[in-house]
């Protein structure tokens, strides 16, 4: 064989896409990653389409890609992703120095695809095969950091409102257990400690008549997992079973993703999402019941379209009432095809000024979740090295990131004392022991 040909993927949006990226670079065996797109022979954006702004970024990286194509007439550039899945051969009329497109449910397909490009004939794939693309994407057993993502579920059939993910991902679709498990004692053996489940609504898992929780629960067993965490969950998804795992299951971290996205009712019911304020502070309630350390963190949109002052005013008593320890927040951007995008629109100087109130609220509970932590003692997992000299950071069970000043192995579990808490991280010391 030949020097393997370079490859730099560059991943945008979601934790899904991580992954999806770390299965297409090992699908490519004549590939070596490379860190930087100058060296690159293939190029790869994997893409996200969730809101406006984060789908232009792809046309306009593209544009600064094009003096590379100039200079190395070998180098072929692919757009993955769900603007590939959203866009398809637009891409390429759009901006003509693509060689390949293809969308997240035909990744199993990147080396055929890539073989075609290279030939110089049409490189389009945007089909939803029945086959699990994971399963044809096995490729190179490398060692691993700590920690993994490992997509469990895809899709979405709730069809919010707002939100374009039913069109670019599909309808829900969950691997079978069996595949799960076996990829997770894999990655355990290859030194991955702590497994992150990952589904658009991993909630909704349904592997044969498995549940989330009975996932859960079974990799639980694996000698050598030490940590397990799932995200996005909705909250119409939060069955009795899994809320009884957060109390039961020591390895299922205290941790929780839950969107709820707006307080307001009216919002809610014009967004399409089947609950109500109510009831999901109640279902907090009973998630806290099982597991009373557990930190929430959740998505917020304003400005949706027809919201006013006062269902705004309901969005931010509602994160009074729960209090969350991390959450992200967006103002609405209309995405074509959706149902929202059609309405009447919010004026957006008036949204900016609600993101930016609700922003604020939600940086105080989240400073305030961090500083309460300083005097306890917590799990740490350590990663990496910290920014200064004879740091080693991780993250706790809480998922806030810590770093202490002592000699610890990426891949250590320690307990941790927490001793102080900056914006964005918490120091500690490691307990004896
Ligand atoms: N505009 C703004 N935010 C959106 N999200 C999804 N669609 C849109 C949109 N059209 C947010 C939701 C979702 C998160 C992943 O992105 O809060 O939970
Ligand atoms: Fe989008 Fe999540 Fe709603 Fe599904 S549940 S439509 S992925 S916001």
């Amino acid at each position: 064989m030949g020097q393997p040909r370079k490859l730099f993927i560059r991943t945008y949006g979601c934790q899904m896409n991580v992954y999806d990226s770390e299965r297409m670079a090992e699908s490519l065996s004549g590939y070596e990653q490379v860190a930087s797109p100058d060296e690159a022979d293939l190029i790869l954006l994997n893409t996200c389409h969730i809101r406006e702004k984060a789908a232009e970024k792809v046309y306009s990286e593209l544009g600064r890609l094009k003096g590379l194509k100039a200079t190395n007439p070998d180098l072929r550039i692919g757009v993955a992703g769900c603007v590939a899945q959203a866009e398809g051969a637009e891409i390429m009329r759009r901006q003509p120095l693509v060689d390949l497109v293809v969308g997240p449910q035909s990744y199993h397909r990147l080396p055929e695809l890539e073989a075609r490009a290279r030939e110089g004939r049409q490189a389009i794939d945007t089909d939803f095969p029945a086959e699990d693309k994971f399963e044809h994407l096995r490729g190179r057993r490398a060692a691993r950091g700590p920690t993994a993502f490992l997509t469990v579920q895809e899709g979405c059939d709730k069809f919010c409102a707002f939100c374009v993910v039913p069109y670019t991902r599909g309808a829900e679709v969950s691997r079978p257990p069996e595949r799960v498990l076996a990829e997770a004692r894999d990655l355990v053996e290859r030194g991955v400690r702590e497994i992150t489940l990952l589904g658009q609504n991993v909630n909704a898992y349904h592997g044969g008549d498995w549940s989330l929780a009975l996932l859960i629960r079974s990799l639980a067993g694996i000698d050598g997992l030490e940590r397990i965490r799932y995200t996005t969950s909705h909250p119409n998804d939060m069955s009795d079973d899994l809320i009884a795992a957060h109390g039961e299951v020591e390895k299922l971290m205290p941790y929780l993703h839950l969107p709820v996205q707006a307080g307001s009712d009216r919002v809610l019911k014009r967004m399409n999402r089947k609950h109500t304020a109510e009831s999901y502070v109640r279902l907090i309630e009973r998630i806290r019941a099982a597991r009373p350390d557990i930190a929430l963190s959740g998505d917020f949109i304003v400005g949706f379209p027809e919201e006013t002052e006062a269902d705004f005013a309901e969005t931010l008593a509602l994160v009074e009432r729960v209090g969350y320890a991390s959450a992200f927040s967006f103002k609405y951007s209309p995405r074509p095809g959706t149902p929202a995008a059609e309405r009447a629109q919010v004026d957006p100087a008036e949204a900016d000024d609600r993101l930016q109130r609700l922003q604020a609220l939600l940086t105080r509970q989240q400073r305030a979740t961090q500083d309460a932590m300083v005097g306890r003692e917590v799990g740490v997992l350590f990663e990496r090295p910290g920014r200064m000299p004879g740091q080693m950071a991780g993250k706790s069970d809480h998922l806030h990131a810590v770093h202490v000043t002592a000699d610890v192995a990426p891949g250590m579990l320690r307990r941790v004392r927490i001793t102080g808490s900056a914006p964005n991280s918490l120091a500690g010391e490691l307990c004896a022991g």
